[in-house]
């Protein structure tokens, strides 16, 4: 990489903004380049990253990594959609990214692929002092953590974490009013991933491969891989759509942190319950057998130095709407997601909740105002 290119992605990184597409989009302006990336994974949240970065003039896809024929069946049209020329693609094995992260031509990479690859796949690119945009899931122990850690630390900030919500309109919408105050002091904020996943959905609504009936080899997308995790652990699996927001509202690591925590599961019912009574599962097929050790609500209380609470909850076994369950609160008021309404006191009508939508416009961050359309 010459010194042009690293000063120019430099100018990106540090902008540090949510999505890879103001991160390009940032660049383009500070430099006259093409920025070569390179997707590891497309899947379908890859395809998602795949899609929106062929829309733009100032990147080029060089190099595809997947091992799923389906997957790559996809992403090629996707490709052919946008008009662009087929990058080289690494299929060949499990190990295949290895030899993609030597190119000469690549700049950064995106990393889409299940959770138990993020951190050897992250440390291999900033090993080859790629840029790296990593999806969540990530690291499995304290010292897997802390491997991420060192090398995002030797490469000089070069990883970014694509937490996603941290982005997210409202929430920051309510970062902005939590830094003018309007909140008050901060006691408590609630977050958490409550999403059900018990179906594998297309985004166009098709529920392919006994719609989640199947999972492990049989299965397709994340019920491949996401639903033997629902298998063989119990805990808090996917904290960080749920944390980051409310962490980057409460200061974590910008003069408070997390000091410990308490975490709770409920039984494990509603994975068995979804394959018995599906028009494909029944009580003979063979997963209705299988004991899930995931509990269906996992619930974690975590105190910080300056004394809010946090609590958290993983919620994806159950039918019910999507929600992350934001609740931020303090002694001026409260804002809460699921009914889209908060109350600040003195301003609000006392003891009544009022639609945030007048709120959020006013508090609307400058880069949603900049890039929403
Ligand atoms: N930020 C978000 O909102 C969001 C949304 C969806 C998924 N995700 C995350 O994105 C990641 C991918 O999820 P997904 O839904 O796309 O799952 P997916 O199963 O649809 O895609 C994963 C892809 O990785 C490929 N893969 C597996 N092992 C590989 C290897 N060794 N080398 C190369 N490719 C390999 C698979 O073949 C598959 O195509 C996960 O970490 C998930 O948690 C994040």
């Amino acid at each position: 990489m010459n010194i042009d290119r690293r000063s120019f992605v430099k100018t990106a990184a540090s902008l540090g903004v949510g999505s890879v597409l103001p991160f390009a989009s940032d660049m383009a302006t500070t430099a006259k380049e093409v920025l070569r990336i390179g997707f590891l994974g497309t899947g379908l949240r890859g395809q998602d990253h795949l899609a929106a970065i062929l829309k733009r003039k100032d990147c080029r896809v060089v190099a595809i990594c997947d091992i799923d024929p389906v997957m790559l069946g996809r992403t090629r049209e996707i490709i052919k959609e946008h008009g662009a020329s087929l990058p080289t693609i690494y299929d060949q094995s499990e190990e295949a990214w290895k030899d993609m992260l030597t190119r000469e031509d690549l700049d950064a990479v995106i990393i889409s692929t299940p959770w138990e690859w993020h951190v050897p796949m992250a440390i291999g690119a900033l090993s080859e002092d790629l840029y790296v945009g990593l999806e969540v899931g990530g690291a499995f122990s304290l010292d897997e953590c802390w491997e991420l850690v060192r090398a995002e630390e030797s490469s000089r900030g070069k990883l970014f974490f694509l937490e996603n919500v941290c982005y997210r309109r409202d929430v920051m919408a309510i970062m902005n009013m939590v830094r003018d105050g309007l909140f008050g002091e901060l006691i408590h904020l609630q977050g958490g991933y409550q999403h059900d996943l018990r179906a594998v959905k297309f985004n166009d609504g098709q529920q392919p491969y006994g719609g989640g009936v199947e999972f492990g080899e049989k299965g397709f997308s994340e019920a491949r891989w996401r639903t033997p995790h629902s298998v063989h652990r119990n805990g808090e699996l996917y904290p960080t759509h749920g944390l980051g927001p409310v962490a980057m509202m409460a200061n974590i690591h910008r003069g408070n942190r997390m000091t410990h925590l308490t975490a709770m599961a409920s039984k494990a019912r509603g994975l068995h319950d979804y394959i018995v009574k599906h028009p494909q599962g029944g009580e003979s097929h063979p997963n209705a057998d299988v004991r899930f050790a995931l509990g269906d609500v996992v619930t974690t209380m975590i105190h910080c130095q300056n004394g809010e609470t946090i609590l958290l909850q993983h919620d994806t076994s159950l039918p019910r709407p999507y929600s992350l369950g934001f609740r931020v609160q303090g002694t001026g008021g409260l804002w809460m997601d699921v009914n889209h309404s908060l109350h600040l006191e003195g301003r609000s009508e006392p003891h009544r909740w009022e639609d945030a939508a007048g709120w959020l416009e006013r508090y609307d961050h400058p880069l949603w105002k900049k890039y929403a359309d």
